[in-house]
């Protein structure tokens, strides 16, 4: 059924005013689309099945890829849990709002749906004020995937969310770029040593200071063995362009040196191949298509302009994107080759 999908602006005069409306279709269990500081989420009431059941049918959800549940605040996620442990609430006070998902025992009150069956629920407190708003307003909780169709790249701003999900939502809420760029670091605090089971933002060296050691729960190259699965978002292809994307990793030099032998090689093949360089590489080469992500001075760049680039050479209709690992691999830089390795078809280290 194609629906009537309202775009809502903000005005800054009347900022309650331009989220109330929202908030009304969500308390009638309808499906808003949000901005987070990290990507603009796809949000329904968390604790009604039916309005969750909305969520998965706009994106092509795989039912059981459980969504991470949005609070406002901390006794909203402890409405939604039970036995938080200590270290749980070290994490919130430091990093909420922010971009960090903790994994904790939900309590029966949250359905099913929402959690993929498990008895884990994953919550956050997003730091965007339209977000912490539409939470406030509505009063739920907010149960919110990535505003994308199910495996593409996650919409950094509310055009990108019209060009995947327009027709299929009731309302998106446009709130401008996001901050952030790459989706919120998940970690399971269920765990004897909680376990790292997205990368993100907030990097493993900054939690780790503040509740010691934590294991890592993911692995970058998609496997198909859904036993050793413990996030079951992982096991799915993502952020995949329409594009084939190879990914080169290696020495900066090397990686030159590689992208342009198979740049070369495509493109006498006849297929137009987009770059997803680093600002650095942008004078070395030179394709079809060309967008820059940014300094790898700047990972923090390189996380905000991911997506955007991948969307871009998609619409600029490339056969193959080569893509630019030569980035620092550590801190952010870990976040950002976790989700263009997910998105590559093909990952070559030179
Ligand atoms: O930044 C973000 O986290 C964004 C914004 C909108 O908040 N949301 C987001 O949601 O990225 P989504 O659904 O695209 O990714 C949620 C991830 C998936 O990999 C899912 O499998 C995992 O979290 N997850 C959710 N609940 C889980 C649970 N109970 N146990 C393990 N993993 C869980
Ligand atoms: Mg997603």
């Amino acid at each position: 059924m194609k629906l009537r999908t309202r775009i809502f602006h903000i005005d800054k005069n009347d900022f309650i005013g331009s989220i109330s409306e929202a908030a009304g279709i969500i308390k009638e269990g309808g499906t808003v689309a949000f901005p987070t500081e990290t990507v603009y989420g796809l949000g329904a009431d968390a604790l009604d099945p039916v309005a969750v059941r909305a969520i998965f049918d706009a994106k092509g959800r795989p039912a059981d890829n459980p969504l991470i549940v949005h609070v406002a605040s901390k006794e909203q996620c402890e409405e939604l849990t039970e036995n938080i442990p200590e270290k749980a609430y070290i994490l919130m006070d430091r990093f909420w709002p922010g971009p960090l998902t903790l994994i904790l025992q939900r309590r029966e009150t949250v359905p099913d749906i929402t959690t993929g069956g498990l008895d884990t629920v994953a919550v956050r407190m997003p730091d965007n004020k339209i977000a912490l708003e539409l939470i406030r307003i509505s009063g739920r909780p907010l149960a919110a995937p990535s505003a994308n169709l199910s495996g593409k790249p996650s919409p950094t701003t509310a055009d990108h969310v019209i060009e995947d999900l327009c027709g299929r939502i009731d309302a998106i809420i446009d709130g401008g770029a996001v901050r952030v760029g790459i989706e919120s670091t998940v970690i399971d605090m269920t765990s004897e040593v909680p376990a790292i089971l997205r990368p993100g933002m907030i990097s493993g060296d900054e939690i780790e200071r503040e509740i010691g050691e934590t294991a890592t729960g993911y692995e970058d190259i998609v496997h198909h063995d859904i036993e050793k699965v413990r996030s079951p978002g992982m096991k799915y292809v993502h952020y995949s362009p329409d594009a084939t994307v190879i990914l080169i990793e290696g020495s900066n030099e090397m990686v030159v040196i590689k992208l342009r032998e198979m740049l070369d090689d495509f493109r006498s093949r006849g297929a137009r191949v987009g770059l997803l360089l680093t600002d650095e590489n942008s004078g070395y080469l030179s394709g079809d298509e060309l967008f820059l992500v940014g300094s790898k001075e700047r990972p923090g760049d390189l996380a905000f302009n991911l997506f955007a680039g991948l969307r871009y050479l998609d619409k600029k209709k490339v056969d193959i994107i080569l893509a630019d690992g030569s980035f620092s691999h550590s801190g952010v830089g870990t976040a950002v080759l976790n989700r263009l390795r997910k998105a590559a078809e093909t990952i070559i280290k030179v």
